[in-house]
């Protein structure tokens, strides 16, 4: 039963965000979907919960949407209570989707459950690595953003309004969000795929500076 409920809502969400080109892709929630279950099984964690709350986390994103956040927690419920899921169980899910965005370095987004907890890292493993490198420079070309601008410096945003109106180079998000992450992690199992993750984002960036620095050395 629970397996079935997982295949229809897998094939609901596709639908919805196929050939979303701005880093919410359904590869992006596909990603996030198989990284839950490995951290679900290795914690312990329920895994219906778990794979409901990953399949349908970004499914109305309100950066897509007017800042409208609740879109998404509509769409998720009406979809769930056509499946005939227990109310218990989409009142879970429903909490998990709304709490779980970054939303600027000085907001907390603390998760109140397990399943919540391992989303969220999910959803943030994604963010890291050469995988969040790629959707990093995918997000700010959508947008129209330069890729690095040596005169603007990163800023630490401290409300979620100043993170989400912020529209500095994609180099910055980096420092304004993806090299933080890893200290966010909530699980164990999550905090050592991030390790390797974030240095390997710290030797790109390395050598995105060493190669942005050597045409600052060249004689006209
Ligand atoms: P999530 O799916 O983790 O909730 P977001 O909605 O915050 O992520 O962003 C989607 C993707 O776009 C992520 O990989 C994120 O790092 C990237 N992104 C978000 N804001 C920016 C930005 N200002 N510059 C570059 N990339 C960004
Ligand atoms: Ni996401």
């Amino acid at each position: 039963m629970d397996s079935k409920i997982i295949r229809q809502t897998e094939k609901f969400v596709q639908s919805k965000l196929q050939g979303e080109s701005s880093g919410h892709d359904w590869w992006h929630v596909y990603r996030v979907w198989k990284n839950s279950v490995y951290i679900a099984e290795e914690e312990n964690a329920d895994l219906l919960v778990t794979q409901l709350a990953a399949l349908l986390h970004d499914i109305a994103d309100w950066k897509f949407h007017g800042g409208n956040e609740n879109i998404g927690l509509h769409v998720a419920r009406e979809w769930l209570e056509k499946l005939n899921v227990e109310k218990d169980i989409i009142s879970h899910i429903i909490e998990i989707i709304k709490d779980i965005s970054f939303k600027g370095a000085g907001v907390k987004t603390p998760m109140k459950t397990i399943e919540g907890m391992i989303v969220q890292d999910a959803d943030r493993l994604d963010a890291i690595g050469a995988i969040g490198i790629g959707r990093a420079f995918a997000y700010g070309g959508y947008k129209g953003r330069e890729m690095y601008n040596p005169d603007i410096k990163p800023v630490m945003h401290e409300s979620f309004k100043q993170y989400k109106n912020n529209k500095g180079p994609t180099i910055n998000h980096f420092y304004e969000k993806l090299l933080l992450l890893k200290d966010l992690m909530n699980t164990e199992t999550a905090r050592e795929i991030a390790e390797n993750r974030h240095k390997f984002m710290e030797q790109f960036l390395d050598r995105f500076l060493e190669e942005w620095e050597e045409h600052d050395n060249i004689e006209k």
